[in-house]
C-alpha cells in the first residue's frame, strides 16, 4: 500500500504480535492481537523500537495498580503507517516518538500550562480519546470495541494509550510526535520516556544552574538521563551513585565527575556525597524510587539545597525527613513527573540533542531484545543488569 492510499483509507485493520499483562502481577504474555484501523484523530504505527522502563516492571510486578488486560509498553518509537480521518499531523512515512500522556486540556493543571501534571489525561484510561480500544483477540471481529466503561471479554486496553509493546498500535495523534530525520528508533523511544524525564528534571523542573555541583542516585535510564542534564546544564560536578559497578562506569561515560558505588548503609554513602561536594551538593535527583535513597537525598542536602524526586515507589510508601533542619535550612522537595515535559517542543529538541552529540542516548542502551525476551529483561532489570534494554521489532 503506498502513502497516499494509506492516507486516503486511514489503514486496515490487522495482525500485529504484542505483550499482555492479564492481570498485573503476573508474567507478560506473547500473543497475536487484533488491531482496529485508526479512527478519526488517530494514526497507526509500525513500532520499531521499545524500551523496557522499571516503570513497565512496577506494572508488571502488582506494585502500582492498573487495569487489564492491557497491551504494555510506553517508550517507544515507529513510523506512521496510516492515520485516521481529520489528522494533519504526523503524516504517513514520518517517524514518532509516543508522549504517555496527552493532556486534558481543561483541568486546572493543563489551564496553568502544566500539562505534564495533568492528572486527567486520557491516557491515563488506557483507551482512545473517545473511549474505546483498538487491541481485540479471538472471535467478535477486528473492530474498536467496548464503551468508555465496560470492557468486553475480547477487548485489551493500551497502556498509556500507545502500548508500545506490540508490532503495531494505534494511537492518538496528539501521542505521536514526529522527529528529525536520523534519529535512531532506539534512542527516539527513550526520548518517549527516559531520555525526557531525566534530562527534563534537571533542565525543567530543578532548572539547575552552571556551576551547581550535583549527585544522581541511580543509574537507570532515567538516571543516566539526569547525568547527561545536568552537563547540558553547565554543573561543576556531577556525583553518580548506584550499588552496581558496572552503571557506574557508564554513568563517567556520559559525563559524571566522580562516582559512589553505594553499600547497604545510606549514612555512609551520604558521608561520601557530602566529602565529595563541599558539604552537600546543591541538587540531588532520587531515580530509583525507594523510600530509603529518598530519605538519603533529603539528609544529603547542604544549607538552600534542592532534593528532586523523580524515582516512583510501589504504591501507598512513605519517606520521612527531619524538618525543622529542611525548614531552617531552607532546603527544598520537588516532585518532577515526565521531566515537566511539552512533548511537541520536547521531543524534537532532545531528538536534535542527541543528532549533534550533546545527549549520548546511544551509550545507554546495552542490550537489544525480541519481544520474546520481555520477562527475561525484566528478570534482569530486577538484578540492576543493564542500564536500558530496547526491544528491536522485527518487520523482516
Ligand atoms: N517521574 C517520572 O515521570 C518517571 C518516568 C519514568 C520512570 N520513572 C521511575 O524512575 C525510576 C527509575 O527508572 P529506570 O527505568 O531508570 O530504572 P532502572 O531499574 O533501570 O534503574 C534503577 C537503578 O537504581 C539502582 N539501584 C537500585 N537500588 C539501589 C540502591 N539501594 N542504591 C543505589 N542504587 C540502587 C539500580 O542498580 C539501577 O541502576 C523508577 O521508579 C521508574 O518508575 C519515573
Ligand atoms: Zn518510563
Ligand atoms: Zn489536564
Amino acid at each position: 500500500m503506498t502513502p497516499t492510499s494509506a492516507q486516503a483509507e486511514g489503514g486496515r485493520a490487522g495482525i500485529v504480535r504484542g505483550a499482555v499483562l492479564e492481570s498485573v502481577g503476573s508474567p507478560a504474555v506473547i500473543v497475536e492481537l487484533r488491531l482496529a484501523a485508526p479512527g478519526p484523530g488517530e494514526v497507526r504505527v509500525r513500532m520499531l523500537a521499545s524500551g523496557v522502563c522499571h516503570s513497565d516492571l512496577h506494572v508488571r510486578d502488582g506494585e502500582w495498580d492498573r487495569p487489564t488486560p492491557i497491551v504494555m509498553g510506553h517508550e517507544g518509537a515507529g513510523i506512521v503507517d496510516a492515520v485516521g480521518p481529520g489528522v494533519g499531523s504526523p503524516r504517513v512515512g514520518q517517524l514518532v516518538a509516543l508522549s504517555w500522556l496527552v493532556p486534558c486540556g481543561v483541568c486546572r493543571a493543563c489551564r496553568r500550562g502544566q500539562v505534564w501534571a495533568c492528572p486527567d489525561s486520557p491516557s491515563f484510561r488506557h483507551r482512545m480519546l473517545d473511549g474505546r480500544t483498538v487491541f481485540s483477540r479471538g472471535a467478535g471481529g477486528a473492530g474498536r470495541g467496548g464503551s468508555a466503561g465496560r470492557l468486553a471479554a475480547n477487548q485489551i486496553l493500551s497502556y498509556c494509550a500507545i502500548a508500545t509493546m506490540a508490532g503495531a498500535s494505534v494511537v492518538p495523534a496528539a501521542a505521536a510526535i514526529p522527529i528529525p530525520d536520523g534519529t535512531d528508533p532506539a534512542a527516539a523511544a527513550l526520548i518517549g520516556c527516559c531520555v525526557t524525564t531525566g534530562v527534563g528534571a534537571v533542565l525543567k523542573t530543578a532548572q539547575v544552574p552552571a556551576g551547581s555541583s550535583v549527585s544522581v542516585i541511580g543509574l537507570g535510564g532515567v538516571g543516566l538521563s539526569c547525568v547527561m542534564g545536568a552537563v547540558i546544564a553547565g554543573a561543576s560536578r556531577i556525583v553518580a551513585v548506584d550499588r552496581v559497578p558496572a552503571k557506574l562506569a557508564v554513568a563517567r561515560e556520559v559525563g559524571a565527575t566522580d562516582t559512589i558505588e553505594a553499600g547497604d548503609d545510606p549514612a555512609r554513602t551520604a558521608e561520601a556525597l557530602r566529602d565529595l561536594t563541599d558539604g552537600g551538593p546543591d541538587f540531588v535527583f532520587e531515580a530509583i524510587g525507594r523510600t530509603d535513597t529518598v530519605e538519603l537525598a533529603i539528609a544529603a542536602l547542604p544549607l538552600g539545597g534542592t532534593a528532586v524526586l523523580v524515582g516512583m515507589t510501589p504504591l501507598g510508601q512513605r519517606s520521612a525527613f527531619e524538618v525543622y533542619p529542611l525548614v531552617d535550612g531552607s532546603r527544598r522537595i520537588l516532585g518532577s513527573n515526565y521531566g515537566f515535559a511539552e512533548p511537541a517542543i520536547d521531543f524534537p529538541r532532545y531528538a536534535a540533542w542527541t543528532l549533534d552529540g550533546r545527549l549520548p542516548v546511544d551509550r545507554l542502551i546495552d542490550r537489544r531484545i525480541g519481544l520474546d525476551d520481555l520477562e527475561d529483561a525484566f528478570a534482569a532489570m530486577r538484578r540492576g543488569e543493564y542500564t536500558r534494554q530496547v526491544i528491536d521489532f522485527d518487520h523482516g
